[in-house]
């Protein structure tokens, strides 16, 4: 059976049809403020149910909470604060019990805010909670202290998605990949969390995982992510090789996951899981440094972190040990499963990936498929 949601229900914060055009009409002669991607992709997880039970961007009790405690308020495990920043200045004008209007940069009013809460956080200490670390060489943290001082918390509505025109056939709501998955009949399904092209370890876990359950969500993250990462575009042609030259067709479905990528490590890993429940995963994939950055956190953080909670939370994780080819097994591998010494085992970083795609150089065949390099390179030199 697909899983049930976090909490019970899945969660619908969006209009759709003649009421939401009403709500836009209004909105346009509300107060309103300006909000970034990262808050335009919250807005997104939230109104359409990947943020179950989340309703709204978190009041001050919730938020504390899960800095202490890594629950919210009701008890319910939650790992990263999903946070409405503004600035003094704007928070100063909004008045507890209005509706605010939500709008990029763009100009698009992507829903509301019914205001319930104003208050000040302490950035450090949610670096501290969140990353573990206060440095603002971490992606999250310099993230962190480059919001307004100001949380607004309250319901939202959501009236408009963020613009996923150029993945639209990858593109799916918890609600429909719910009912996919009961149409396609699979019982168990597995969510792989990606921001990187699938190299030949993410092959060998999903496929390991694959033996013991009916389907792959392979769900990449698309919402922002730090600037030396590959792009979103050329990832998603690069899944889209991969899954038609190595993967069983009806075993697979690539859906994009529209959250922004926070780099917080075990934290991150909960969320993760979380919002996969809610698509309707029963597994989830932590493999190596899960969520990680540079050496902020240990390579097996994460899965120590989230097997506290794994049952609370309801879904099941694989947890994978660093997996590698070996020359010598001349397969993939890991310290469990392979006697050979470390000269043996093929490694490379993402740097160097990026390095040798960027200068039209395929990694080696053990590290990445052909088909797979040759789409970054593609895509890297075009950038
Ligand atoms: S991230 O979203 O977790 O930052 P990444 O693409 O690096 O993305 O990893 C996706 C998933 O594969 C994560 O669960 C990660 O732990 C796992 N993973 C990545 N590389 C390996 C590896 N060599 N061995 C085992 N697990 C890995």
């Amino acid at each position: 059976m697909v899983n049930q949601p976090y909490g019970g229900r899945l969660i619908n914060r969006e209009l759709t049809g003649i009421e939401r055009d009403e709500a836009v009409r209004n909105a346009e002669n509300l107060k309103s403020i300006t909000i970034n991607s990262w808050v335009i992709s919250d807005m997104e997880m939230i109104g359409t149910g990947g943020y179950s039970p989340l309703t709204g961007f978190m009041g001050q009790v919730d938020y504390e909470n899960v800095l202490k405690n890594t629950r919210l308020a009701d008890g319910m495990i939650w790992s990263i604060p999903i946070t409405l920043p503004s600035t003094e200045e704007e928070a100063k004008n909004l008045n507890i019990g209005e509706q605010i209007a939500l709008k990029g940069k763009d100009g698009i009013i992507y829903g509301t805010i019914n205001l319930a809460e104003k208050y000040e956080y302490d950035k450090k200490k949610e670096a501290q909670c969140i990353y573990g670390t206060t440095s603002v060489a971490h992606p999250g943290v310099k993230k962190v202290y480059d919001k307004g001082n100001i949380y607004l918390g309250g319901s939202i509505t959501l009236l408009n998605r963020p613009d996923h025109s150029q993945f639209a056939s990858y593109y799916m709501a918890p609600v429909e990949t719910r009912r996919v998955f009961e149409d396609l009949e699979w019982k168990t399904i597995v969510g792989f969390q990606t921001r990187n092209p699938i190299h030949r370890a993410h092959e060998h876990i999903q496929k390991t995982a694959l033996e013991s359950v009916d389907g792959l969500l392979l769900n990449p993250l698309v919402g922002e992510t730090k600037s030396d990462d590959i792009p979103a575009v050329v990832r998603m042609e690069s899944y889209q090789m991969i899954l038609d030259n190595y993967y069983v067709k009806d075993r697979v479905r690539l859906v994009i996951y529209p959250a922004a990528m926070r780099y917080a490590g075990p934290k991150e890993a909960i969320l993760h899981a979380i919002a996969r429940k809610n698509y309707g995963c029963t597994h989830f994939i932590v493999g190596r440094d899960h969520a990680g950055v540079g050496d902020y956190y240990g390579t097996y953080e994460a899965q120590k972190l989230i097997a506290q909670y794994e049952k609370e939370l309801g879904i099941q994780i694989f947890k994978f040990e660093h997996s590698f080819y070996c020359n010598v097994c001349e397969n993939m591998a890991s310290i469990k499963t392979c006697p050979h010494k470390k000269k043996n085992h093929v490694h490379l970083s993402g740097t160097k990936v990026r390095e040798l795609v960027r200068n039209g150089i395929r990694p080696p065949k053990e590290f990445s498929r052909p088909e797979v390099a040759d789409v970054l390179i593609r895509g890297m030199q075009k950038d």
